[in-house]
C-alpha cells in the first residue's frame, strides 16, 4: 500500500516537474527571467535556455537605449494633448481623476476645519511615450513623478493649519500603450463653514475644492465614490454629496467643487448638556416644597444657579466663537439662567417676607390686591 502511495506521488512530482519545464522554456524571454530561475533552478542550466536568456539580454539593453532616446524627445512641460506629430490639439485626450474619501479624520466646528483622508487615481494617456512592447518585452516602467508631464492639482481652499500630507514616493506608471496611472493619497484641512445655529441639531455642508489648469476641462473626466460609512465618525453622519464645477476664465483655473452634507449625531450633546440642565431647571421650583426656615430654599437655588452657569461655559466651549447667527442654544442657556435667578430672587424676597413680624399691618396696595 504504501509503496503505492510513493509510486504515485513521485510520477505526480515528475509529470508537474516535467510540465514546468516545458511551460517555461518559451517563457523566459518574456521579461520575468530571474523569477523563474530561481524557482527552476535545474531549467537555467539547459544550453538552449540560457541562449534564449542572452537574446532577452539583448533586448533589454536595446529597451534601455530605446527609453532613453524616447525621453530625450520628451518634454515633461508639454502636455499631452499636443502631440509630437501634427499642430491639432489630441481631442481624444482624457484626463481621468477618480477621487475618493478614505476617512473623515476630524470636522472640528470650533476652528472650523475638516480634515479628511483622500486617494486619488488619475489616468491619463501619453501619446508621445508609446513603444512597441511586443517587440521589447517591457510592458510597463515605474518612473518618478516629475520625470512626466502630470496635471496639477491643488486644494482651493485650505485651512489656515495648512496640512496637506502626501506620501513621498511618488511614482507613476507608464504602460507601453501610453497609460499613465498616478495614484496618491493626501490628507487634508480644509475650511468649512460651521453654522451651529441649530446645534446640535445642526446640519453642515463642508467643500473641497479641487484647482486644476482650465486647459484640462474639456477632457476632464471626475469621478467621486464615497465608501460606505468612510465619511461618518462619532459625532458626524454622512448624508449626501454634491459635485460642481467652475471655470475662472481670468486665473485660468477650473475649480471641481465637492460639497459633503453632514449632520450631527445629537445624542452626546443631547445627553452631556441638555438632559442635565433641563433636569436641573426644573428641580429649582421645587425649593419651595422645603420649609421656610433657615437657608436651605436659597441654598439649593444657588447651587442650580452656579450648575446652569458652568454648563453655559461648557457649551461655549464648543462652540466657535465667531459664529453668526447667534446659537439657539445660548439663547435657551441664557433663557435658564434668568428664570433660576427670578426662582433665586422669589427665594430671597420669601425669606424676606416671612421674617416681618406679624404685627406689622399689610400695605394698602397689596390689601387691596387681595379683595
Ligand atoms: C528623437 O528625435 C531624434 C531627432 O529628432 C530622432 O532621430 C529620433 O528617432 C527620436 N527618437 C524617438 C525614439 O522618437
Ligand atoms: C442629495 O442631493 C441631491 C442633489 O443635491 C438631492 O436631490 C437629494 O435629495 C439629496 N438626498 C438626500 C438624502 O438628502
Ligand atoms: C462640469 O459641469 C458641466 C455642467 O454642469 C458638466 O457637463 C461637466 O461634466 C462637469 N465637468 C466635470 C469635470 O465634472
Amino acid at each position: 500500500m504504501k509503496a503505492v502511495l510513493v509510486c504515485i506521488s513521485f510520477i505526480c512530482i515528475t509529470n508537474v516537474f516535467v510540465h514546468s519545464k516545458k511551460n517555461n522554456k518559451p517563457q523566459c524571454n518574456i521579461q520575468t527571467k530571474t523569477v523563474k530561475n530561481k524557482l527552476f533552478p535545474l531549467v537555467g542550466k539547459s544550453r538552449e535556455k540560457r541562449q534564449t536568456c542572452k537574446e532577452y539580454r539583448v533586448v533589454h539593453t536595446n529597451f534601455r537605449t530605446y527609453f532613453k532616446s524616447l525621453m530625450a524627445n520628451y518634454s515633461n512641460y508639454v502636455p499631452p494633448y499636443y502631440p509630437s506629430k501634427g499642430w491639432q490639439r489630441d481631442e481624444n485626450f482624457v484626463l481621468d481623476i477618480r477621487m475618493q474619501p478614505e476617512a473623515l479624520v476630524d470636522l472640528n466646528d470650533v476652528d472650523e476645519r475638516m480634515t479628511t483622508v483622500l486617494s486619488f487615481l488619475v489616468e491619463w494617456k501619453e501619446s508621445n511615450l508609446v513603444w512597441a512592447g511586443m517587440n521589447t518585452f517591457v510592458y510597463s516602467v515605474i518612473l518618478d513623478a516629475d520625470m512626466l508631464w502630470k496635471p496639477h492639482i491643488k486644494v482651493g481652499n485650505p485651512h489656515t493649519s495648512q496640512r496637506v500630507k502626501t506620501d513621498t514616493n511618488d511614482k507613476l506608471t507608464l504602460e507601453f500603450k501610453g497609460e499613465v496611472t498616478w495614484s496618491f493619497v493626501w490628507t487634508v484641512d480644509t475650511r468649512c463653514k460651521i453654522d451651529i445655529t441649530y446645534y446640535p441639531f445642526d446640519r453642515q455642508y463642508c467643500l473641497i475644492v479641487l484647482v486644476l489648469s482650465s486647459d484640462l476641462k474639456d477632457y476632464l473626466n471626475f469621478d467621486h465614490t464615497v465608501p460606505h460609512l468612510a465619511l461618518d465618525n462619532g459625532n458626524w453622519k454622512h448624508m449626501n454629496t454634491s459635485i460642481y464645477n467652475y471655470t475662472n476664465y481670468k486665473t485660468m483655473k477650473t475649480h471641481i467643487v465637492i460639497e459633503y452634507t453632514f449632520d450631527r449625531k445629537s445624542v452626546t450633546p443631547m445627553l452631556v448638556f441638555m438632559a442635565p440642565v433641563t433636569i436641573l431647571v426644573s428641580l429649582s421650583p421645587l425649593v419651595f416644597v422645603l420649609p421656610n426656615d433657615g437657608s436651605e430654599r436659597l441654598g439649593i437655588a444657588m447651587t442650580v444657579l452656579l450648575a446652569v452657569s458652568v454648563y453655559m461655559t461648557l457649551v461655549v466651549d464648543k462652540l466657535p466663537d465667531s459664529s453668526d447667527p447667534l446659537p439657539l442654544i445660548t439663547t435657551v442657556f441664557f433663557a435658564w439662567y434668568v428664570y433660576n435667578a427670578f426662582v433665586t430672587l422669589l427665594v430671597l424676597i420669601n425669606g424676606r417676607i416671612s421674617r416681618i413680624s406679624d404685627k406689622r399691618s399689610v400695605p394698602k396696595c397689596l390689601q387691596c390686591l387681595v379683595r
